[in-house]
């Protein structure tokens, strides 16, 4: 099983940016435990700040991988490019967030991504992740 987790703007700065909301730990490091903890699945990751290079991975990621876990970060809430995208790939995408947006501002209460997602794992911290990948493994 080959899975690409793919991070939005801002997400890079994960560790520094707001803590109280998202964090303290830097995604690299977490995503070193992902890798660990399912050695069995064969995961990537790439992170931008810029849209379309987010749906140039979506585009790419189709033929090489059996699904993506994506946070598009601010551009859930914006974009139409890779909604559209994730409705194209046709290999199932799931939508994660770190922090329970439904619980902030209402800008965030709408998502481009979730009509075309497979599912959507939301407000459990880093650990949305590693929900988004169970959900590819448990039948
Ligand atoms: C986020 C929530 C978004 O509203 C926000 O713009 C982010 C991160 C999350 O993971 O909680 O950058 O996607």
């Amino acid at each position: 099983m080959k899975l690409l987790i793919i991070n939005g703007p801002n997400l890079n700065l994960l560790g520094k940016r707001e803590p109280d909301t998202y964090g303290k730990e830097s995604f690299e490091a977490y995503f070193s435990k992902l890798q660990f903890k399912f050695q069995e699945v064969e995961l990537s990751f790439f992170q931008s700040n810029i849209e379309g290079e987010l749906i140039d991975q979506l585009q790419t990621a189709a033929n090489l991988f059996d699904g993506v876990i994506l946070n598009a970060a601010a551009y859930t809430h914006t974009s139409v490019g890779i909604g559209d995208a994730v409705k194209a790939i046709g290999i199932p995408v799931v939508e994660v967030h770190i922090s329970n947006t439904f619980s902030r501002e209402e800008f965030r209460h709408t998502s481009f991504i979730s009509p075309n997602a497979k599912g959507v794992i939301i407000g459990f911290g880093l650990q949305s992740y590693d929900l988004g990948i169970l959900s590819f493994l448990k039948k």
